[in-house]
């Protein structure tokens, strides 16, 4: 018995801690009500199945059984129900307090061809998914949402996702707002098994992934590693907290917010060691995600990625990331082309998409004059898609979700910086003269 207060104790001031920049001037309207999504299989039928990329041509299927002996089996193949491949990998679970998950597995598969469907079955019963594999060569098109969480807002959000196609899923932080209570992730992962099942999902963390818990849970992100396991080895990275990953002729940098970032840090290593492989003649397009924005102008979370901006900017700048993505802050913003706070038209578009639907409500507070730099900011909640046509062009838009409506609110092309005559030297020194 006293242990269990002792444990709610604990509870609460963690998640006070979780909060404790939360909790700032703003005010915000009610956020939409939690959606609880049942387990409604057999026990030992996957659930909470989800796809992400691993390398050129592989895709990692993770799933989650109830029993210890579903086997980490993955059968796949391109028509329903004729399953010509397979692969093992292996399953684990973790522990939280009195919590124990499933057994979260863990299959890669492939190689697979580009723009592809295929069909596939994990754990060797339950049902049938599908998921298309990226092209191989733009375009291409990726959602990118925030800040999703798991309420009316967020099903709507997702709903809108799903109504329109896509190839790739992008999200830069704060998945479930479990905020310790794990089965919650668990819920997460049945409500968007749906959506990322038949996309890859490509996820960095937020600080509510951290999940730290004093002394006894130090480190943290355990739900988040152990459930939502990305390419990081592929990139070189040793983390889960931080990796890259190309896609069609497209670089993603998937940062970590909430890992070292200063000079003499592993992440600020690697990342340049990264940036140094970019061969921009095969990825012309380069991107980045991270949880707590680096140039934000709402009243919430002001100044909180400043540090981390004051540290990697520049390295961003001199390899001429085109875009710079970026959630924590409920809200739409987005920037023009920065360098240093200042316009630079070599710099990156900054843009803050936090506003997938979390259970903390919007962030309705602007400061009050606009800066420079500021191109359009809202608080609605929404999705973005970027659409990348070819070498030179993109299309970013911006989807506020108007009630249950999707309506494109902000839009703008892009040209990549690659092929920027004033960004980028030729190779003899000189600039290049056409666009
Ligand atoms: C199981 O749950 C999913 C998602 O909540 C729902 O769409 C489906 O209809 C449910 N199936 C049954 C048999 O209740
Ligand atoms: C790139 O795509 C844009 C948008 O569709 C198009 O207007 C432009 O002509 C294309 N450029 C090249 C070089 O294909
Ligand atoms: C947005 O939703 C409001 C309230 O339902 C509605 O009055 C308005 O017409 C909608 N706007 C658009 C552009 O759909
Ligand atoms: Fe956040």
């Amino acid at each position: 018995m006293e242990t269990r207060l002792l444990f709610f104790f604990l509870l609460t001031i963690s998640s006070l801690w979780q909060h404790h920049h939360a909790s700032s001037k703003y005010s915000r309207p009610p956020a939409r009500s939690l959606i609880h999504t049942p387990h409604n299989r057999s026990e030992s039928d996957p659930q909470q199945v989800h796809v992400s990329l691993v390398g050129q041509d592989h895709m990692r299927v993770t799933y989650i059984t109830s029993h210890k002996h579903t086997k980490s089996l993955v059968e796949y193949g391109k028509s329903p129900g004729v399953y010509e491949a397979s692969s093992t990998g292996d399953h684990d679970s973790y522990h939280y307090f009195f919590y124990s998950s499933g057994e979260i597995h863990n299959v890669v598969i492939g190689p697979l061809e580009p723009g592809t469907t295929y069909y596939y079955r994990c754990g060797g019963s339950g049902p049938e998914f599908s998921f298309r594999t990226p092209p191989s060569d733009l375009p291409i098109e990726f959602v990118i949402v925030g800040d999703l969480g798991q309420t009316e807002w967020t099903a709507s959000t997702l709903a809108h996702v799903g109504a329109k196609d896509y190839d790739v899923f992008l999200l830069p932080g704060d998945l479930s707002y479990a905020d310790t209570q794990q089965p919650l992730w668990d819920s997460f992962g049945r409500l968007v098994e749906p959506y990322a099942s038949q996309r890859p999902w490509m996820v960095t963390e937020g600080n509510h992934e951290i999940e730290i818990f004093p002394i006894i849970y130090p480190t943290g992100f355990k739900a988040y590693n152990s459930r939502w396991l990305m390419p990081h080895q592929q990139s070189g990275s040793k983390t889960n907290l931080y990796y890259s990953f190309d896609v069609a002729g497209v670089h993603i940098l998937m940062l970590g917010s909430y890992a070292e970032f200063d000079s003499d840090s592993d992440q600020y290593k690697w990342l340049q060691a990264d940036l140094a492989r970019v061969d921009r003649s095969k990825t012309p397009w380069l991107l980045a995600l991270l949880h707590a924005p680096w140039y934000n102008s709402n009243e919430a979370h002001k100044g909180e990625g400043e540090s981390m901006r004051k540290a990697m900017e520049e390295l961003l700048y001199n390899a001429r990331v085109d875009a710079v993505f970026s959630g924590h802050v409920h809200a739409y913003e987005r920037f023009t082309r920065v360098f240093d706070n200042k316009v630079d038209p070599c710099g990156p578009v900054y843009v803050t998409i936090g506003d997938g639907g979390n259970r903390e409500g919007l962030a309705m507070n602007f400061e009050k004059q606009k800066p420079e730099i500021s191109v359009y900011r809202e608080p609605s909640f929404g999705h973005g898609r970027l659409r990348v046509y070819n070498e030179t062009r993109a299309h970013w838009s911006w989807h506020r979700n108007n009630e249950s409506e999707s309506v494109m609110s902000d839009e703008v092309w892009l040209h990549s910086l690659y092929s920027s005559s004033s960004c980028v030297e030729s190779g003899d020194g000189s600039k290049r003269d056409e666009l």
